[in-house]
C-alpha cells in the first residue's frame, strides 16, 4: 500500500502539483496516524450499555488492543493533574506520613499509601514515584479468627484502608481526597462497563460475574521524574530507543490517564508508536491475565513509555478480578496460564505484592 502510494506520488507530480500534495498528505496521514482509527467511546454510552458502542469497543480491542474514552460529564483531568502537581510538591516530611509501611512503619499499609522514588533505582528503569489509592476506606472486618484460614486472611490483609494526605491547608486535603475517589469511581465504572461490553460482544455472559467485586483494584498517581543519569540497561532491546518505561503487558484490564504527555508507545504491526494522549479522557487496555480468561480474543498490547525530557505525570487503574474468582479456566474451558500456578485471584495477588514487597524492600 505505502510502494503503491510512493509510485502513484512520483507518476502524479509532473502532472499536478496539487495532487502530488494530496498524496504526500495521504502518505504521512498512513504514517503518523496508524492510531486514528482506534475507537473514542462516549463515557455515557459505555455505562449505559448502549450496545452499539459494542463492535467498536470489540474492533479495537482485536485489532490495536486498546481504545479510548471520552466525553466524561463533570470529569476534568487539569484538576486532577493540578492536584498532583501540589502533592508531588509537598515537603518530603508531609509526604513521608503517608509512605507505605516499608519507608513509614506507622502506616500499615504494605501497598496502599506513597512510595517515594528512591536514589538507588535512579539508575534503573523503575525510578518513579507512586502514590496508591484503593477502593476501601476503612478495613473490612475479619470474617474468620482461624489461623489456619489463610485465604480469608489474605481476603483481609489485601483490602488496606487509603491514607490520605493531612496538610496544613485542609481545603487541599478535602479537594484532593474527594477528586481522586470520584476519579477511582470513574475508571472503576469504565473497566467494568467495559467488561460487560465485551462479555456481549464475545458472548461470555458469566465474565461480569468474575468482575463483581474489586478487592483489591488499584489507582497509582505516577510521577517520573527528569533522570539525570542514563544507562544502557535503558535501552529497548527491540529497537534502541531510550525508555523511561520498560516494554511489557500488562495483567488485568487498565484504565490509564497520559494527560497531555507524549511519551507512550502501543506495539503495532511489529512497530512501536505513539499513542495518541489520554487528554481529558481515558485509554483502556487489557493484559495477559484477563485475555486468556476470554481465550485470547482480544489483544493484551506490548506498550512502552519513551524517555521524555521533563517530569512525567500519568495515573494509572487495575481492575483485576475479584477475589474469589476462578482464574485457571478461560471462558471456554480451557486451562490459562496462570491455572498452572493458581485457581482463584487471591493467590495470585498474593504472589503479586509478595513481589512488589522484595522490589521496594
Ligand atoms: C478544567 O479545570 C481547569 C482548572 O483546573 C480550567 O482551567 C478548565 O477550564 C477546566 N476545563 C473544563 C472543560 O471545564
Amino acid at each position: 500500500m505505502i510502494k503503491f502510494l510512493l509510485l502513484l506520488g512520483v507518476a502524479l507530480v509532473p502532472m499536478s502539483a496539487f495532487l502530488s500534495e494530496f498524496v504526500e498528505k495521504l502518505f504521512h496521514g498512513e504514517e503518523s496516524d496508524v492510531f486514528g482509527p482506534v475507537a473514542r467511546i462516549p463515557y455515557s454510552d459505555l455505562l449505559n450499555n448502549n450496545p452499539y458502542v459494542d463492535p467498536f469497543v470489540l474492533h479495537s480491542m482485536k485489532h490495536y488492543g486498546f481504545f479510548y474514552v471520552v466525553d466524561v460529564p463533570g470529569y476534568n483531568a487539569s484538576t486532577e493533574l493540578n492536584l498532583m502537581h501540589k502533592f508531588y510538591d509537598l515537603p518530603e516530611e508531609v509526604k513521608a506520613n503517608i509512605e507505605i509501611r516499608r519507608h513509614n512503619p506507622a502506616n500499615p499499609n504494605a501497598y496502599r499509601g506513597y512510595c517515594p522514588g528512591l536514589d538507588d533505582v535512579e539508575n534503573t528503569l523503575q525510578y518513579k514515584n507512586l502514590y496508591n489509592i484503593g477502593p476501601h476506606e476503612v478495613r473490612a472486618p475479619m470474617t474468620s479468627q482461624k489461623d489456619d484460614d489463610l485465604m480469608k486472611k489474605l481476603r483481609y490483609d489485601i483490602q488496606e484502608p487509603n491514607v490520605w494526605p493531612s496538610t496544613e491547608d485542609c481545603e487541599f486535603d478535602k479537594e484532593f481526597k474527594e477528586t481522586f475517589q470520584e476519579g477511582f469511581e470513574i475508571r472503576r465504572n469504565i473497566a467494568r462497563a467495559f467488561v460487560r461490553s465485551i462479555s456481549r460482544a464475545l458472548e461470555f455472559p458469566e465474565l461480569t460475574s468474575l468482575f463483581a467485586e474489586d478487592e483489591f483494584s488499584a489507582m497509582g498517581l505516577r510521577k517520573y521524574p527528569v533522570r539525570k543519569r542514563v544507562n544502557e540497561n535503558m535501552y529497548s532491546d527491540h529497537d534502541d530507543t531510550l525508555l523511561r518505561e520498560l516494554e511489557h503487558v500488562d495483567s488485568t484490564i487498565t484504565v490509564l490517564t497520559t494527560f497531555n504527555n507524549p511519551g507512550l508507545q502501543m506495539l503495532y504491526e511489529g512497530v512501536y508508536r505513539d499513542a495518541p494522549v489520554s487528554d481529558n479522557g481515558f485509554i483502556v487496555n487489557i493484559g495477559k491475565l484477563v485475555d486468556d480468561i476470554i481465550d485470547n480474543q482480544l489483544v493484551s498490547v506490548k506498550h512502552r513509555v519513551k524517555e521524555t525530557e521533563f517530569d512525567r505525570y500519568s495515573i494509572t487503574y487495575f481492575l483485576g478480578p475479584q477475589f474469589d474468582a476462578d482464574i485457571s479456566r478461560s471462558m471456554s474451558g480451557a486451562m490459562t496460564e496462570a491455572g498452572r500456578k493458581y485457581t482463584i485471584f487471591g493467590e495470585w495477588i498474593k504472589d503479586y505484592l509478595g513481589a512488589i514487597e522484595l522490589f521496594y524492600y
